[in-house]
């Protein structure tokens, strides 16, 4: 990390890692907004974890076996959720990844941070989907068929060349899968336009079609749980984080039973738990029947020997209406969305001792993951979905080769997978950098790799899973050592190879797309 950055946690690491975002802090970042439909930039990242609550992916590197290049050098920063994922990949069991691509143009090295994170899953032994985002692209982008079908083919042929296998995985489109679409309906019974003026700004001039596209997209995230609930990972930029809130929380609404700890007949708040479990592990201290603490007891013990915070407060004033009643820990089953055959079979199927009240049932011989498990098998049983919440990878946006964002409209920013290997090599020579005025001060000072679009290039493509040449560059560049001009031009070489490599893939696997169970020639009129 160079000396002048001030924010030396936000950059990309140069142990194999590109930053550019080092200075955004030092001018006073702009408010962060995540917005699926609009500008696909950020100016400082660590905003989201702050005010969204994206996790550091940095937190759960080592438990990821065999990581991505892109997760060691920090490329995806951030998650959601991810644990689950990482931890059925460990272990062997079954997981998923999920990705979806608006056909709106050409596919460029930006779509390859996805296409390479959804074949790494595939690799690491988990079902893969790729979905082209048609409906969306139409309803929301405007485009038309053929324009889709067009986009759509090139989008899957440069996927199936960078590895995708499509006889393990599926790939589909929205307009025609009606499992997602039947899913979609169902989902939007329990979302509503409040919520979605909420999150994504609908107002009365949103098209219902563009609404629907929104659904469609929580169907296709939790489509690859329709046959069995199963840890899943959805990787994307983070403007489509708001589509990821809302799709957990769509799982969450859908699920039959809601699953707590309980210590009497009352229901405690998250906040009051914990004083809860303190007064009844304290049980000893007060009760005269350890084995019968009584409620009563135990709030005269908190107010005693917690100081009073709100949460505090609250659980004594609940425990001191209890009285008599004793305090003993148990699971609670709450009745969210069964039907009375399902709760009946739930009854049923809880072991040892039980009481069952109206709205919920209690459980006291049954630990709380076994209940969770256990919560989730009669919900499958009784025609419920028994989803998992979803989970994400957040990678950061390339910097355009001209400085600013990449962006699809101004072709000299970014490199399409199409573009002419010449062309592209012509796009790296003429790129931006990180470099001093003149190659005395770079070699006295340092090149910024920080800053350079150039370095970002070899991080997140050219040095491939090579760790120790995007280091070399760095360290290079950062030392002195390396001038723009020759680290220009050998960065032109690879993008050169790299795009006639693999636009000679895509030739060889037109056939497996054919194959491919997909339809590419929409019938849809429009
Ligand atoms: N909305 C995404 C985009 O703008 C495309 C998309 C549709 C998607 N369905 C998805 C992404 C499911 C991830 C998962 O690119
Ligand atoms: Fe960028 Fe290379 Fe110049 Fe360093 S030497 S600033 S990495 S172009």
């Amino acid at each position: 990390m160079t000396d002048d950055s001030p924010a030396p946690d936000d950059g990309l690491r140069p142990d194999g890692g590109a930053g550019t975002e080092a200075d955004a802090d030092a001018e006073g970042a702009d408010e962060v907004a995540l917005d699926p439909w609009g500008s696909s930039s950020v100016d400082d990242y660590r905003k989201l974890f702050e005010e969204f609550g994206i996790e550091e992916f940095d937190e759960i590197l080592e438990g990821v076996p065999n990581p991505h290049y892109l997760m060691r050098r920090g490329v995806i920063f951030g998650h959601r959720d991810y644990r689950p994922v990482a931890e059925a990949m460990r272990d062997g069991d079954p997981f998923a990844a999920l990705s979806g691509f608006m056909p709106t143009g050409d596919p460029h090295i930006g779509h390859k941070l996805v296409f390479d994170e959804i074949i790494w899953h595939q690799q690491q032994g988990g079902d893969a989907y790729a979905l082209i985002a048609d409906l969306e692209a139409h309803s929301a982008r405007g485009l038309t068929w053929d324009e889709i079908d067009e986009h759509s083919r090139n989008y899957l042929l440069s996927l199936l060349a960078l590895g995708f296998d499509p006889e393990e995985g599926e790939l589909y489109r929205q307009s025609d899968n009606r499992e997602v679409q039947d899913l979609a309906f169902e989902l939007g019974v329990d979302a509503n336009y409040s919520e979605l003026q909420a999150i994504y700004g609908f107002d009365g001039e949103t098209d219902v079609s563009h609404m629907q596209s929104v659904v469609t997209q929580m169907a296709d995230i939790l489509y690859p749980q329709l046959e069995e609930p199963k840890p899943t990972v959805i990787p994307v930029g983070p403007d489509q984080d708001p589509h990821v809130r809302l799709a957990r929380d769509l799982a969450e609404r859908m699920r039959f039973f809601g699953v707590t700890t309980a210590y009497a007949s009352f229901e405690v708040s998250e906040e009051e738990l914990p004083h809860v479990e303190a007064a009844y592990d304290a049980r000893e201290e007060y009760a005269e029947e350890p084995e019968l603490p009584r409620c009563g007891d135990a709030a005269e013990w908190l107010s005693a020997n917690r100081p009073a915070d709100s949460a505090v407060e609250s659980a004594i004033s609940k425990l001191e209406n209890a009285g008599m009643e004793p305090l003993r820990p148990r699971t609670r089953f709450l009745d969210r969305r069964a039907t009375e055959a399902a709760f009946e079979g739930l009854i049923d199927a809880i072991d040892g001792e039980k009481r069952v009240f109206e709205g919920h049932v209690d459980a006291f011989d049954l630990e709380r993951a076994d209940a969770e498990k256990l919560a989730r098998e009669i919900e499958l049983e009784y025609d419920g979905y028994g989803f998992l919440p979803p989970s994400s990878i957040y990678h950061r946006f390339m910097t355009g080769l001209t400085g600013g964002k990449m962006s699809s409209s101004i072709p000299a920013s970014h490199i399409s997978l199409l573009d002419d290997p010449e062309d592209g090599y012509d796009k790296v020579k003429s790129a931006t950098t990180g470099g001093r005025e003149t190659a005395e001060l770079q070699r006295e000072l340092g090149g910024k790799a920080d800053e350079c679009p150039v370095y970002e290039l070899y991080a997140y493509l050219l040095a491939g899973d090579d760790d120790e040449f995007a280091k070399k560059v760095y360290d290079e560049c950062v030392g002195g050592e390396r001038l723009c001009g020759d680290c220009k031009e050998q960065a032109a070489q690879l993008m050169r190879e790299f795009l006639a490599d693999h636009q000679e893939k895509r030739e060889e696997v037109e056939e497996l797309l054919e194959a491919a169970e997909i339809d590419l020639e929409s019938p849809r009129r429009g």
